[in-house]
């Protein structure tokens, strides 16, 4: 979960680390450190805290030209100077980061207290620290091969070693490494984001594998000993995105950009001769995907409710069945591999240790994994038959939005495309691509009501519980509401479908408990109208999300964001921004960490 760079070269690496750290923030955030090498021995500063508290301890002179960073995300041990990487052994000259979590950590401990090891901490961490130091005896790659053999769980490691100043030597298993290269200096971090403006020069590291790294070059080798050649990739995203621009928070940049990132993520993919969809990394033919007979989405969070979208849209135009399953459930519950499915497998990191783990499951199975991911080159991108990159861009806020657009993007031209090889007509197909088309049109209709949201977040700051509610393909999208106001204003928010409250959730209603209604303008506004009717019986606040010019909506609820008329299927596209922004002006009203919520990091790389 946590964010791991390395340098190695001739400028000062403190504060390339330090810069590295501050793009890695939204991985883990609760303390963060630095080890750099000096003349005198290895320098280890750390702190609780955000990257500024540390960067404020870190003295500005040069003291070296090699080291390693990490901001954590706790699993072991409390949030404590301590506990806060990097860890090192006994006598100091070893250095260790950590992505992940040592399963086996309390043997290995007992082993090396026994064998008169010193631990300093609480962490599962400290112990490679320690096995490197027992294991030395003049070859740092060699240690740390010897090392990894004895360690269970995930990692993604960086260990530097006092008498080999200008070496880094890395290693990955679930969590992912990467090697920034770049002239007469080598980057090494755990996503791209930390090195992007030194260099796009990339290789990606694959579990099992080693890299020893230098200023002038890199070798990679498994844990046997292999050598293993890999080529460089460039990277094709830009510096800027990764910045905030003119916008208060990355989120709520995010949150605007949506109108441009879906048309990156359409960019070549709608074939307007044919009324089709073209997705070159299916790596599948026509008539494959012809034969397919069910197409199962599997992911977790936000790439979940996208999944739950996609599937009725999958049902009602291509008439495949379709279902959405939660990674964390599917991978453990023995699924069955029915003949000629198709399992998507959903994730903007690509680093999810759930969806990653379901997917290896599956693809053990058998079955045949497509993946639609935003980040280039992430873990499950790589291990997938194929699959749609959705060209978000970077994504920083940790609650994810313009991601979830983008998802729906490439599972709705995915649909268009099977759609057509089945009944749909030329016209209807043409149609439909006509109105993806005018999503960023109609998206920006639904941005400029921020003004009105954050006036309604004003008046319901009071609330501590929230409903949303909505029906058919735009459930799920009350699902995603209702996780974005929990994750970033801590308010608890439960999403249903409107029509199952009278089976429960409507014991909840009061005055204090807020219903937000979903209400497109289709074949189930009426029974909508009549949910809403039934919480207003009950003095039930109801805020209805709800088509431009619905005088109706307007006189029952007792406040009304409106948004465009647009066809059916394409709603989830504009009532989720109204709903990002409210999380997004809640959170702020009640004066949140809106890009680094409590508790959370952006890439869960732990089960
Ligand atoms: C979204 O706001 C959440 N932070 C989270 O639910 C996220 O969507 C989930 O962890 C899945 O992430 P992924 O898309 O990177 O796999
Ligand atoms: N398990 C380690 C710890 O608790 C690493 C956590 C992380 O990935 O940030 O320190």
């Amino acid at each position: 979960m946590c964010g791991i760079v390395g340098y190695c070269g001739n400028k000062p690496a403190s504060g390339i680390l330090l810069e590295g750290l501050r793009r890695l923030e939204y991985r883990g955030y609760d303390s963060a450190g630095i080890c750099v090498g000096t003349d005198t021995g290895l320098k280890v500063i750390k702190k609780t805290g955000k990257i500024r508290d540390l960067k404020a301890i870190v003295p500005e002179e040069s003291f070296g030209h090699n080291g390693i960073g990490h901001t954590r995300w706790a699993t072991h041990g409390g949030v404590t100077d301590e506990n806060a990487h990097p860890h090192t052994d006994c006598s100091g000259k070893i250095s260790v980061v950590h992505n992940g979590i040592i399963e086996n950590y309390n043997q290995l401990k007992d082993k090396l207290l026994a064998k008169g090891h010193v631990f300093k901490s609480e962490t599962d961490t400290e112990v490679i620290a320690h096995l490197v130091e027992d294991i030395y005896t003049g070859n740092l790659t060699q240690a740390v091969r010897e090392t990894v053999k004895h360690l269970k769980g995930t990692y993604g490691i960086v260990v530097m070693h006092y008498d080999n100043p200008n070496l880094l030597v890395g290693a990955r298993n679930g969590s992912p490494l990467i090697l920034g290269v770049s002239d007469n200096e080598m980057f090494v971090a755990s996503d791209v984001n930390a090195m992007i403006s030194y260099t796009k020069q990339v290789v990606y590291l694959e579990d099992g594998e080693i890299i020893s790294i230098t200023p002038d070059g890199f070798e990679i080798s498994d844990f046997h000993e292999k050598n293993i050649s890999r080529p460089i990739n460039e990277v094709d995203w830009e510096f800027e995105s990764f910045e905030k621009g003119n916008f208060e928070h990355f989120m709520l940049k995010e949150i605007f950009e949506q109108k441009e990132s879906v048309m990156r993520g359409m960019a070549g993919r709608l074939n307007i001769n044919l009324a089709t969809g073209h997705l070159g990394g299916l790596n599948m033919t026509n008539s494959e995907l012809l034969n397919i007979e069910r197409v199962i989405i599997v992911a977790a969070g936000t790439s979940f409710h996208a999944g739950l979208v996609a599937s009725y849209l999958l049902e009602s135009l291509a008439r495949i069945p379709a279902s959405a399953e939660l990674a964390s459930e599917l991978r453990y519950r023995n699924p069955i591999i029915q003949k000629n499915a198709l399992y998507f497998v959903v994730s903007q990191s690509g680093e999810t240790a759930d969806t990653l783990f379901a997917l290896r499951e599956l693809k053990r199975k058998g079955a045949k994994v497509l993946g639609i991911c935003n980040v280039v080159g992430s873990t499950i991108a790589r291990e997938t038959d194929g699959g749609v990159y959705i060209h978000s861009g970077p994504e920083i806020a940790v609650a994810s939005t313009k991601a979830f657009t983008s998802q729906l993007v490439a599972l709705y031209i995915f649909t268009l495309l099977m759609a057509r090889m089945k009944d749909m007509s030329f016209e209807a197909g043409s149609e439909f691509a006509k109105q993806m088309f005018s999503l960023p049109d109609i998206m920006d209709k639904a941005l400029s009501k921020a003004d009105e949201i954050k006036k309604l977040a004003k008046k319901y700051n009071f609330a501590r519980s929230f409903l949303f509610l909505g029906r058919g393909i735009n459930y799920p999208v009350a699902m995603e509401g209702a996780l974005k106001l929990k994750e970033i204003s801590y308010i608890h928010a439960e999403g249903f479908s409107a029509a199952e409250i009278k089976h429960g959730p409507i014991a909840l209603i009061n005055e204090v408990t807020p219903s937000l209604f979903l209400v497109p303008d289709d074949r189930l506004r009426e029974k909508v109208i009549s949910n809403m009717k039934e919480v207003k019986a009950r003095k039930g606040k109801v805020i209805a999300i709800a088509v431009e010019g619905d005088k109706e909506v307007a006189q029952i609820a007792d406040d009304i964001i409106t948004v465009p008329h647009v066809s059916e299927f394409i709603y989830p596209f504009v009532m989720i921004i109204p709903l990002q922004l409210f999380a997004y002006y809640m959170a702020i009203e009640l004066g949140r960490d809106v890009d680094q919520p409590r508790n959370l990091a952006k890439s869960v790389t732990v089960e």
